[in-house]
């Protein structure tokens, strides 16, 4: 991971009155109740975390920053909202070649307020900024309306449509390739 992936990934970002805070074993606890929601996954192959335990085992593996294997970064922003509680999160992973993967969530209570555009926005930016960053792209399932016109709203452009990319939940799942031109 370049260093200056590994300083971005421990990067307090801003947005508004939202701050992204990278993500730590600790905010479990405040994510958990938000996370355990099933219908943030209707779009997605993964389930809810089973509790707050075991939220956190996966967070303390993400706050290694890295893979295993270390081809990958993977940066992890809570949202925090005013009054101090959270509304999602935001994952970027970013492989060797530079090329960036986005995915999010935001609380089912906290949706259709601006905040999943404004935090995914700001995330975007901060990876758009680092040269480091050669690529921004997102996979998303073609029924995800919400997330589509998030991608859409921040400049993100369809690049392709692959068809059966996936299996869960009971049923094929198309997808759309998203990728946010840079102007560098
Ligand atoms: C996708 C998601 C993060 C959007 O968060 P949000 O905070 O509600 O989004 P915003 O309020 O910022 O809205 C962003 C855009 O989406 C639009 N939008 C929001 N909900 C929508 C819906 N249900 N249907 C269609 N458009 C929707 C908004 O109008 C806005 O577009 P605009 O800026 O052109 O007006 C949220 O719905 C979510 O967490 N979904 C479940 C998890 C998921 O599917 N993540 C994506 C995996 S690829």
């Amino acid at each position: 991971m370049s260093p200056a992936i590994a300083a971005l990934a421990e990067t307090v970002l801003a947005a508004g009155e939202l701050r992204l805070e990278p993500l730590r074993p600790s905010h479990a606890e405040g994510l958990f109740d938000g996370l355990a929601d099933p219908t943030l996954y209707r779009f997605i192959p993964q389930q809810p975390p089973a509790d707050a335990a075991t939220l956190r085992a996966r967070f303390e593996r993400l706050a290694a920053r890295r893979s295993p294997a270390g081809d990958q970064a993977w940066l992890n922003w809570a949202i925090r909202v005013p009054d101090h509680s959270y509304a999602g999160l935001v994952e970027a992973t970013v492989g060797s070649s530079g090329a960036a993967d986005i995915a999010y969530f935001v609380f089912r209570r906290c949706q259709g307020r601006g905040i999943g555009r404004r935090a995914v926005g700001a995330v975007v930016a901060a990876l758009a900024a680092e040269p480091a960053v050669t690529a921004i792209g997102a996979s998303i399932d073609t029924r995800n309306a919400a997330s589509i016109a998030l991608v859409e709203a921040l400049g993100f452009e369809r690049t392709g449509l692959i068809r059966n990319a996936d299996h869960f939940k009971g049923g094929p799942s198309d997808e759309f390739r998203y990728q946010l031109p840079l102007r560098r």
